[in-house]
């Protein structure tokens, strides 16, 4: 994705909003103990963890994990945040091999909005077993994972045209595994049994989020743009222009004037929720 720190952080009021809801319906279902260890999978740039999970943790945790696949964005992150017992850690999810000081180390592991991210078959199936090889027997996960957003449309669409092509050829690579799948629910809960989770909820969610003005959700578009950063610099006011009229026409973008007169804007898309344990008598 896009690792412009500075631009995720100034636009990603929608993942904090979705983070904190999600955390304040389901962190009861999580069983929370003395000096208990925390890990976030895609943390990024670390505002969704320093400023919405890291103040809902209970004061006697003993430590937080960010790990992303990106080290540009944790270095973003880590400028943020002096607390001692958070602590950074440059890893691929899906990789063939987890550190191994993380095995049976967590008690609890959230991933918001990353496993969309992990798009193969075989790469997503392994992330959530080495998130599962990660967790101390009884451990439990919290994970949201973006399914559908009109996001992906836009990145398609352009991907067909002319003009973006070339820069945008490998978008298939990119798309969430559960976009194009009617049974999103219903493979993300294989997945989980498959790597030996016990599920307590895996479930689709409808969601939308109103954006105060147009600009705000095109930053917010180009923010996740895994395109954007490789252009020329050249070329990008044109793709700018190109994607604010994707947004403009997308049928299920509604655009409306609020009371100030500001053009504001609310997108709808779906996501998954799961949340499951590690059972009790793993070896
Ligand atoms: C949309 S951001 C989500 C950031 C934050 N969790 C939030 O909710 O706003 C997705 C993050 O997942 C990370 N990511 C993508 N693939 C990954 C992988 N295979 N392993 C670890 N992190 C990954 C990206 O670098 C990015 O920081």
């Amino acid at each position: 994705m896009n690792e412009d720190g500075s631009l995720y952080a100034e636009t990603c009021d929608f993942q904090k909003q979705d983070a904190s809801c999600i955390l304040d319906m389901y962190s009861r279902l999580l069983k929370w103990g003395d000096g208990d260890h925390v890990m976030d999978v895609g943390a990024g740039e670390g505002s969704v963890s320093l400023e919405v999970l890291l103040p809902k943790l209970p004061t006697n945790f003993k430590e937080l994990v960010l790990a992303d696949v990106s080290s540009k964005l944790l270095d973003f992150a880590r400028e943020r945040c002096d607390d001692e017992r958070v602590n950074y850690r440059q890893m691929d999810i899906s990789s063939r091999t987890i550190p191994d000081e993380f095995r049976q180390h967590f008690d609890h592991i959230f991933s918001f909005y990353c496993l969309n991210w992990v798009v193969g078959v075989d790469e997503n199936k392994r992330a959530m077993k080495n998130i599962f090889d990660m967790l101390k027997p009884g451990g439990d996960i919290l994970f949201t994972i973006i399914s559908s957003t009109p996001i992906y449309d836009f990145w398609e669409n352009m991907a067909k045209s002319k003009r973006w092509e070339n820069y945008s050829n490998n978008v298939n690579n990119l798309i969430s595994p559960y976009h194009h799948l009617n049974n999103s629910a219903e493979t993300l809960r294989r997945y989980l049994e498959d790597a030996g989770f016990i599920i307590d909820v895996c479930q689709s969610q409808n969601c939308c989020f109103t954006f105060a003005t147009f600009l705000k959700f095109l930053k917010m578009a180009l923010s996740v743009n895994p395109f954007f950063q490789s252009l020329p610099k050249d070329r990008r006011a044109k793709f700018i222009d190109d994607h604010a009229e994707e947004i403009r026409k997308h049928p299920k973008i509604a655009i409306f004037q609020d009371g100030a007169g500001n053009e504001a804007l609310q997108l709808s898309y779906k996501i998954l929720v799961a949340c499951a344990s590690k059972p009790l008598n793993t070896v």
